[in-house]
């Protein structure tokens, strides 16, 4: 029995929790919140390809990123630089976030079980 609630409760890791959404400074510059899926970037690499001291903080909403860093190659432009991902100029593709969604954590980071698939309760900080 332990066995099969094991499988079922396994994970089929999405890009669908674990989101975090930055929004320090692209509403106000008139543009949506920018939604980083976690879990997708969790998969392909490893903790300190992106929090290490030139990357990213780690902890949601408090990193100053600004396009002139990305277009410089520092946070998501360490790969979305047309090289390792594709680029910048894909506008929406980074700014999806409906607007008005505050920046922080949606989802869990930690799990893919129960509470993680369409809990959008948020941590604040
Ligand atoms: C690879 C992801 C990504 C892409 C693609 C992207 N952005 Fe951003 N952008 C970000 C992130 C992350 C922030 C910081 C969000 C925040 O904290 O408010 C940001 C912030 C901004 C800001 C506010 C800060 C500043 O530099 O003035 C503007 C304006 C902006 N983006 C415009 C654009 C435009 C226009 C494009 C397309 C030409 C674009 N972005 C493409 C990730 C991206
Ligand atoms: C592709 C880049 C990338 C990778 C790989 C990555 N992270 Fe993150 N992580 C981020 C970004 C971006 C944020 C949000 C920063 C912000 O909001 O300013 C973040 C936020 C976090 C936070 C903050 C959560 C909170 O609630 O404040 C933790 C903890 C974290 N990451 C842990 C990890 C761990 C552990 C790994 C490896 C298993 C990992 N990250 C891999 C980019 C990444
Ligand atoms: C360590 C490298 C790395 C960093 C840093 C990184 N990305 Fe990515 N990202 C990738 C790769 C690789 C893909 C997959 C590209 C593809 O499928 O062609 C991707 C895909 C994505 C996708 C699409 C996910 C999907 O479901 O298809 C989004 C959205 C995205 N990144 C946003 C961001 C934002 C926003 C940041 C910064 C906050 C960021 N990324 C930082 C490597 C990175």
């Amino acid at each position: 029995m332990l066995a099969v609630g094991f499988a079922l409760a396994a994970p089929s890791a999405q890009g669908e929790y674990g989101d975090v959404v930055l929004n320090k400074q692209a509403e106000k510059a008139g543009m949506r919140p920018v939604v980083f899926p976690h879990w997708f970037h969790r998969l392909r690499f490893t903790c300190n390809v992106c929090h290490n001291e030139k990357g990213f903080k780690m902890r949601a909403g408090s990193n100053d990123v600004t396009m002139a860093d990305i277009i410089d190659g520092k946070f998501c432009g360490m790969c979305h630089n047309n090289e390792i991902a594709w680029s910048a100029e894909f506008c929406n593709r980074c700014h999806s976030g409906l607007p008005g969604l505050e920046g922080g954590f949606y989802g869990t980071q930690e799990t893919a079980g129960p509470g993680g698939v369409g809990d959008v309760k948020k941590r604040r900080h």
